[in-house]
């Protein structure tokens, strides 16, 4: 099981010169930490995350025609790496294991543990159901109480309670921070459902929309190894300056947290000036397909049938350039040791224990889709990133691990 705690960062005031935009000043931000947890049960990472890109290319596909309803990404059966909350709902409080996830915006309990009905819980009469590619949920939205920490509590927050559920095995449900119209469609009254953070910050808890998450790189199967902070940024979790980007206008990696970005390898171009999700519901990086081939050529990585990554020699390692992503003017560079898999978690994956894996993988479409990339786990592992609501901003940090040569 998971140990997880709560840490109380005292009041700060604390001001960030941002690459563009005003001074961001955070006066109290509270973190919550999340733990990583690693469950590969057969077939292979890339196997995983196909079912969220597909369920994120279907909600494209449904959305331009005829039906809107939702069908919002989600990580689901076999999922190799989960990063997981410790949230209370109720009063007293029940104690769930929800994912945290910016890819999609319904919280939602009792995947696996029973929902408990205290005095602060109270039924609404809308049905809600979300489609997460290969799982779903469905059942009755709530009101209750949710405690993120102690100082982080929503009186009334909107919950989906799960009447059923599959392909959640081991998690209680999720603690969605996307972008609130991603609730769209869910509620049988058609309403949308303010997230978690929205609810904090329009009831005063904290001084701005925006949640600061910080990953770092473990080379063990479970880990306490993140943080989200509410409110604003944690400064003990990156260094230098959080420079910001609007959030795209290109649909449809407007509706996530989607940025414009451009990607080189060493000074090879990869991938020209297009539109991608930031998503912590995925492990991998994931290029168009164009891009991918272009990776995959200069780096000499050959397709290994067990694991489903690239794979490279010990000198192609060695030859390894820095892989770039441009976002918003600044370059965000991942080292070589950022491009593989950590080597201590080779054979949990399929993997033999003496290769080396790369850890970006094929979208299956070339760009031009209006989606045509993620950045995952992988990226978010070496670079503190900020959603802001309010700003309609994603922000990236370095971080005292962006280089650290873990893997
Ligand atoms: C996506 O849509 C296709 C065709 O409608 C369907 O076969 C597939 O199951 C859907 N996948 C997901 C993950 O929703
Ligand atoms: C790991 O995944 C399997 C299959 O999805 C599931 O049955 C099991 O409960 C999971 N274990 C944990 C610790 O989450
Ligand atoms: C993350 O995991 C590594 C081991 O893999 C550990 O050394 C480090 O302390 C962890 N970070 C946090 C914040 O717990
Ligand atoms: C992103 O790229 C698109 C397409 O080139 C462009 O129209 C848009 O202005 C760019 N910036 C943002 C913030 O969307």
């Amino acid at each position: 099981m998971v140990q997880l705690s709560f840490t109380l960062i005292p009041a700060i005031l604390l001001a960030l010169r941002v690459a563009a935009g005003p001074v961001l000043v955070d006066e109290s931000v509270i973190t919550l930490d999340i733990s990583r947890r690693f469950n590969f049960t057969g077939g292979s990472v890339v196997q995983s995350d196909l079912a969220r890109i597909n369920s994120v290319k279907n909600r494209s596909a449904a959305k331009s025609g005829r039906d809107a309803r939702a069908v919002i990404s989600e990580p689901v059966d076999n999922q190799v790496v989960t990063y997981i909350a410790s949230v209370g709902v109720g009063s007293p409080a029940t104690s769930y294991d929800l994912i945290v996830d910016t890819g999609s915006s319904n919280t939602w309990v009792g995947a696996t543990k029973k929902y408990v009905v205290t005095s602060t819980s109270t039924k609404t009469t809308a049905r809600v159901s979300v489609s997460y590619g290969s799982g779903s949920f469905s059942g009755t939205e709530f009101t209750d109480q949710v405690t993120l920490a102690p100082g982080l509590v929503i009186p009334k927050q909107s919950i989906g309670v799960a009447s059923s559920s599959s392909g959640f095995s081991g998690t209680d449900g999720i603690l969605g921070i996307g972008p609130v119209d991603l609730t769209s469609g869910t509620l049988s009254t058609g309403q949308l459902v303010p997230t978690v953070t929205d609810n904090l910050f329009s009831q005063g808890t904290i001084t701005g929309n925006v949640v600061g998450i910080s990953f770092e790189p473990t080379t063990t199967e479970d880990d306490v190894n993140g943080s989200l902070a509410f409110g604003g940024t944690d400064s003990t979790k990156f260094t230098g300056s959080i420079a910001f980007t609007a959030v795209t206008s290109t649909s449809p990696a407007s509706e996530y947290w989607g940025i414009n970005q451009s990607v080189t390898y060493g000074s090879t171009s990869i991938l020209a000036s297009t539109a991608g999700i930031v998503d912590t519901g995925t492990t991998l990086i994931y290029l168009a397909t164009n891009g991918f081939t272009k990776y995959k050529s200069a780096t000499g990585g050959v397709a290994d049938a067990n694991t489903g990554l690239l794979r490279i020699t010990a000198t192609q390692f060695a030859a390894l350039q820095n892989l770039n992503f441009v976002i918003g003017g600044v370059t965000y560079a991942l080292t070589p040791n950022a491009q593989i898999w950590p080597r201590s978690l080779n054979t949990a994956i399929g993997g033999s224990a003496s290769s080396i894996y790369l850890v970006v993988a094929d979208w299956g479409s070339n760009s031009g889709q209006g989606l045509d990339f993620i950045n995952g786990y992988a990226f978010l592992e070496r670079f503190y990133s900020v959603f802001d609501t309010g700003n309609k901003r994603i922000g990236f940090a370095t971080t005292p691990f962006t280089t650290a040569a873990t893997n």
